[in-house]
């Protein structure tokens, strides 16, 4: 790969910025300063350095992010903030976007990536990805409703849901429950609880495939995924 491409996406800036870095002498490949932005180099095999720091490439990243209510779940809008534009430049910079949608009031675990193979796997109905949500229900849930869920339920177009996995936290005027499903239909977890006549008042995402929401993400904040964890999520596949 030419070096100037390497650095740049590697968040040294332009390839503008990446001459004037040769320029001043701060880029080196196994010891010796670079002059060239258009030499080819293994990043893997070969050590390029910039103010002596080691530069590692990497094509992907996989980002864990608590989403907060009000921002959604795509890479640019007209009127919203994006979850994108919660991204440093870094990590903005390898173009990621989210793996499928969170509504904009929904919270809770989102996978960003710029690795379109992993996101198309674990998004494909095929594969029944399972994925857990918390919610804040209007109203009594009772065991009728688990019952229902785990038949399916019809939703207003017609459509009947494989089932989901219904626990009750708590029952009263608003309840809490946990709901695990494999799909991902527009609004499914709203449309499930109108089909048996209740309304969602607040929807967490816990966990997609084997990945669990880090607790200690606060709202907003987002991390990157260890290597222990892409390997999991990708086993999704
Ligand atoms: N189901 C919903 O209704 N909303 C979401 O954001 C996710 C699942």
């Amino acid at each position: 790969m030419r070096l100037d491409k390497l650095l740049s996406n590697m968040g040294y800036g332009s390839r503008k910025d990446v001459k004037k870095l040769l320029k001043m002498k701060a880029v080196s490949i196994d010891g010796i300063i670079a002059k060239d932005v258009s030499l080819h180099v293994d990043p893997e095999k070969q050590n390029v350095t910039v103010l002596g720091e080691r530069v590692h490439y990497q094509e992907f990243i996989y980002l864990m992010m608590n989403k907060p209510a009000g921002v959604i779940s795509a890479t640019e809008d007209l009127y919203d903030q994006t979850v994108i534009d919660l991204l440093d430049p870094f990590h903005a910079h390898f173009n990621p976007f989210p793996v499928g949608r969170l509504d904009k009031d929904t919270e809770g675990f989102l996978l960003i990536t710029n690795d379109g193979v992993l996101a198309h796997n674990l998004l494909s109905p095929k594969k029944h990805v399972p994925k857990v949500y918390y919610a804040k229900i209007e109203g009594r849930v009772t065991e009728e409703d688990i019952e229902a869920f785990n038949q399916g339920v019809i939703l207003d177009d017609g459509y009947l849901t494989k089932p989901g996995k219904l626990i009750i936290l708590k029952s009263g005027q608003v309840s809490e429950i946990e709901l695990m499903i494999s799909e991902g239909k527009f609004h499914q977890v709203k449309r499930m609880f109108e089909a048996v006549g209740k309304k969602v008042t607040y929807l967490k995402r816990l966990s997609m495939g084997n990945l669990q929401l880090d607790q200690n993400l606060s709202l907003g904040e987002y991390r990157e995924l260890s290597p222990d964890e892409i390997e999991k999520i990708k086993q999704k596949e």
